[in-house]
């Protein structure tokens, strides 16, 4: 949720521009850079993707620090205006800023009153509140205004005054890179040409001269940690693909993989006597825990709930006793997740995080973490987090279900289990999910995504597990396709959303579990056909398994009402992972065949750092 950039040092506007390009998926509103010369500073900004910035000149331009911005507006429109960097009155002071100044218009008003104001954003008070504090002491200045702030913010300014870069986080992600000069970036992804990055921790402030001072609020000064980068958090680029979304839905296997062994690797810390699991995310991490809680009823035996973390923060949450708080977030930064997290650790609840990006904020304030290592996920729409983030938590009911039960007997041998209580999945098992061949799905995927491009809404359907499949497949549908799009369990049709069922009608029923709930899946499948719609099933079942509910008769004649997508017959725990990658490609081809950029749905934001 918007991404924020500054380069010290040579080539620094190339820098800004190029790291906002890897930041973009933050946010793609509108985009800035300002520069600073010798002749002062001079900001360059254009409305839409960061490449329209290129038409504004500012590459032609040359500097020793520059800072940028890509915007997801939060206060006021897209427009020029409300575009960052933003100025003081005087134009020499020039600020980036990621978050929400919460108490804005109260600043306007009172400290601020008789102040110029050219846009409606809440960031335009920081550098009119430092304009206003400044008697000749930059430093001073920049902490007496950062003093004033309520919210959250990661902040980067720079002035006419010096050269130096300065910084402020508060609730805001911010790193700093070091190569030839200083990079500063909301995450890792701007670092680029970086040997080395240091975390900036919250409620921290500083600047870069010739190197970089870290201060708390008290002026303390703060011990500067330096770490080697990794290479794999710089490698987003996508790879000879059209687009991220289908790169990311093709590396889904070896994603898998990597999750696997990072599992292997970790040492995840599980208190004693656990009796209850309360799991937490937004979006499509908030599948994953619905996910996760069947793995850990079904696996482990005890009682899970799930909550979407925005209503956790405000919820009367009863605390039982042996409760544990697993905390699901691909990036680490999503605010509602971080503020629940904050909210479990005041009522006493032991945290574990699962999340894709190291030295995320989700990771300093959890008691215990799990990578899934999933590599950079640029698409907003997330797809190899999620199948990994499954994953790691079918692996995670089996680290419950053995510190319950097994006392210690097959804590070794994670490859299948014979004390009866744990996971029973087969070396050979998990080999096939890291071997799926994902091209096999692209003719049937094609044929149906032609079908459902005509199309202004559809439904989809599944029985318990399949449920939360379906949800997650409404959610990557209507998110790329912008085709109203809603789940429902298949018995809850008849219960009102049969209604909407007429000839034509389009649903995607996932029908990956046998015995009764396969029979009552085709009780809703034929329910639907019978009406006039039609029905495309996913399923690992023979296609001949569903002939008796899909043709049907239409007064005339006998008619097919269905399409078949097969899956893999993996192991029944295993295919939760496997059935909603259909469903991604159907949302990533209707996306394309609508003409519109997978990659960036309009109004959305991969990391979300605002509340
Ligand atoms: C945003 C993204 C979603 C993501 C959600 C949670 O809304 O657009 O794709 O699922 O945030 O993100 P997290 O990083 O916490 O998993």
């Amino acid at each position: 949720m918007c991404g924020i950039m500054a380069v010290k040092g040579v080539g620094a506007v190339n820098g800004v521009y190029e790291g906002l390009k890897n930041l973009e998926y933050r946010g793609y509103d509108s985009a800035g850079i300002a520069i600073k010369d010798c002749n002062g500073i001079k900001a360059f900004k254009s409305i839409g993707y960061i490449s329209e910035l290129e038409k504004t000149g500012v590459l032609d331009c040359s500097g020793g620090i520059a800072i940028g911005h890509t915007r997801w507006a939060t206060h006021g429109g897209v427009t020029i205006e409300n575009c960052h960097p933003h100025c003081s009155e005087d134009k020499k002071i020039w600020v980036v800023h990621n978050g929400i100044i919460e108490n804005h218009k109260l600043l306007r008003s009172d400290v601020l009153a008789g102040v110029v104001f050219y846009g409606e954003t809440d960031t335009e008070v920081i550098p009119k509140l430092i304009e206003q504090y400044y008697t000749g002491d930059v430093w001073q200045a920049f902490r007496s205004a950062i003093d004033k702030l309520n919210g959250s913010y990661a902040i980067v300014m720079m002035c006419e005054y010096d050269d130096k870069v300065y910084f402020a986080r508060k609730s805001s992600p911010l790193v700093i890179g070091k190569g030839n000069g200083f990079v500063v970036s909301s995450d890792v992804n701007g670092l680029i040409d970086c040997s080395e990055k240091c975390v900036i921790e919250d409620n921290t402030l500083g600047y870069i001269d010739n190197n970089l001072h870290i201060y708390d609020k008290n002026t303390n000064k703060i011990n500067i940690n330096w770490i080697a980068m990794d290479e794999r958090s710089i490698e987003a680029d996508k790879g000879g693909n059209e687009h991220f979304m289908i790169k990311e839905i093709n590396e889904i296997p070896r994603a898998l993989q990597s999750t696997y062994n990072s599992f292997l690797k970790s040492e995840v810390v599980l208190p004693d006597n656990i009796s209850n699991v309360l799991l937490v995310g937004c979006g499509t991490s908030y599948h994953s825990c619905l996910m996760g809680k069947s793995y850990i009823e079904r696996v482990a035996g005890i009682k899970s709930e799930c909550v979407i973390a925005s209503e956790f923060i405000y919820s009367n949450y009863i605390v039982r006793e042996g409760t544990v708080g697993i905390f699901v977030s691909q990036s680490g930064e999503t605010a509602d997740t971080l503020s629940a997290i904050h909210k479990a650790k005041e009522l006493g609840i032991y945290c574990i995080a699962i999340t894709n990006v190291r030295e995320s904020s989700i990771t300093r304030i959890c008691d215990s973490v799990l990578y899934i290592d999933v590599g950079v996920e640029v698409c907003v729409a997330s797809t190899k987090a999620y199948t990994s983030q499954v994953l790691m938590l079918m692996l995670l009911s089996d680290v419950i279900a053995r510190n319950l039960k097994c006392e210690g007997t097959c804590k070794e041998d994670v490859l299948g289990c014979n004390c009866g209580n744990c996971l029973e999945i087969r070396a050979n098992e998990y080999n096939d999910l890291f071997n799926l061949d994902i091209k096999s799905y692209l003719s049937k995927v094609r044929g149906v995504s032609e079908e459902i491009v005509k199309k202004d809404k559809l439904h989809l359907i599944g029985k318990a597990v399949d449920y939360i499949t379906a949800l997650e497949g409404a959610l990557k549908i209507k998110e790329v396709s912008y085709i109203f799009t809603d789940a429902y369990p298949s018995g809850e049709l008849k219960h009102g959303t049969l209604s909407l069922i007429e000839e034509g009608s389009i649903v995607i029923a996932i029908a990956t579990q046998g015995g009764i709930l396969l029979d009552k899946s085709k009780n809703a499948i034929h329910e639907i056909c019978a009406r006039g719609g039609k029905c495309i099933i996913i399923s690992q079942f023979p296609e001949e398994e569903f002939n008796e509910v899909i043709w049907c008769n239409d007064g005339k004649r006998c008619v097919k009402r269905g399409e078949y997508i097969p899956l893999p017959n993996l192991n029944s725990l295993l295919m939760p992972i496997v059935s909603i990658i259909p469903i991604d490609l159907i949302a990533y081809t209707v996306s394309v065949m609508k003409g519109y950029n997978p990659d960036k749905p309009r109004n959305l934001a991969k990391s979300v750092t605002v509340e």
